[in-house]
């Protein structure tokens, strides 16, 4: 078996490849590249695709955080619950809005943040809820939807992990007040080059995102709000448009390997396998089991040349900027049992069936060791 790397977008870039150079040489010859046509059209088929009435392309999922968190006029003096277990840039945006971050350790099953400790977490400054639909597992939006009704907070969705997901049938990106997605070249639907948007349901908050992002214009040099620039550049925008007409098949690709994954290693070892709750549509952006021998499988999969990769290696509260910060859940023990036993497969749409089984023959070998 040749080695299998942990992700390869060959398969994907292989079908796209012809209408993508075509897109770019066309782009390319316009003269046109910062918010034109293809980024107007983009914003209505993404918006389309997730069932909501805008979407606004800005310049990656950080910013898409942190536009919708400043559009929430969320900052100094508000607390913003997140999930302790997260990629780094869910916390960042929450941090650097001046918001102080109020970790929610997660569900031991799902890894998601765990619905049933939110509420003891919410006080008087309490402001925002930001799920994360990590590993393109949706989040019991049910759950959330009514702690936030309860308590009259804001969502604010970070659909970074999973464009095309689903809870209870409702698109991922589309239950919260304003959504943060990243288009980085890696995700479900990815860019050649960094990329995000915003969706919304809200006319007013869209206008204000759309004016924000270009820095605050309201036409060319009349500033409206003292904005930023964070836009989606044209040529991104249509590298989406192609790609996004093929996601939901390389989703479909994505849960098909996931389940053979899922066939083969049950009862393997020690594996705890990823959970998906009935109500849930998953779309695999990422697969990881768990093994308390992480370390001494991967070091043996990299022996039989299976790439493999661990996310994350340092929880959030555990990076630097964090560790001076008075966390009010300090013993964030699920977290860090996550980031030490966590291991991620490799999974990608056009992955050959030979390869999981291949991977999945790998792992039963070092367990009967
Ligand atoms: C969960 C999550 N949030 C936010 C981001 C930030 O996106 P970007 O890298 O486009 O800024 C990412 C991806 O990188 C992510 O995985």
């Amino acid at each position: 078996m040749e080695p299998i790397p942990f992700l390869s977008l060959a398969p994907q870039h292989a079908i796209v490849h012809n209408a993508i150079t075509e897109a770019l040489k066309k782009g390319f010859e316009k003269n046109w590249y910062i918010l034109g046509e293809e980024v107007k059209s983009f914003e209505t088929e993404y918006a389309r695709f997730t069932k909501v009435r805008h979407c606004v392309g800005v310049g990656n999922g950080y910013d898409a955080l942190s536009i919708s968190l400043h559009a929430f006029n969320v900052g100094a003096g508000d607390e913003v619950i997140v999930p302790a277990h997260t990629y780094v840039a869910t916390w960042l945006a929450v941090s650097n809005c001046g918001a102080v971050i109020v970790p929610v350790e997660p569900d031991p099953a799902t890894m998601l943040i765990d619905v049933n400790r939110i509420e003891e977490n919410i006080t008087q400054k309490t402001k925002v809820i930001m799920p994360v639909h990590l590993y393109g597992h949706p989040c019991d939006m049910t759950k959330i939807q009514e702690i936030a009704g309860r308590h009259s907070l804001t969502i604010i969705e970070d659909n970074a992990q999973a464009h095309g997901a689903k809870w209870k049938e409702k698109m991922t990106g589309s239950f919260g007040a304003i959504n943060g997605t990243s288009f980085y070249p890696t995700k479900n639907l990815g860019a050649l080059g960094d990329g995000g948007a915003i969706t919304t349901d809200d006319d007013a908050i869209a206008d204000f995102v759309r004016q924000y992002r270009n820095y605050g214009f309201e036409r060319k040099n009349y500033c409206e709000v003292a904005g930023i620039n964070s836009r989606l550049d044209e040529l991104q925008a249509s590298v989406l448009s192609i790609k996004l007409k093929y996601l939901d098949q390389w989703n479909h690709e994505r849960r098909e390997l996931a389940s053979q994954y899922i066939e083969r290693l049950k009862g393997v070892g020690d594996i705890q396998l990823p959970v998906t709750r009935n109500e849930a549509l998953p779309v695999h952006h990422l697969f990881v089991i768990r093994s308390a021998k992480r370390d001494k499988l991967k070091a043996y999969l990299d022996t039989r040349q299976i790439e493999t990769m661990i996310h994350y290696p340092l929880p959030p509260h555990l990076q630097k900027p964090y560790t001076s910060l008075n966390l009010r859940t300090k013993n964030l023990l699920l977290t860090e049992e996550i980031a030490n036993t966590s291991l991620s497969l490799p999974l990608w749409p056009g992955m050959d069936t030979r390869q999981v089984e291949y991977v999945c023959d790998r792992i039963s070998a070092f367990f009967s060791k």
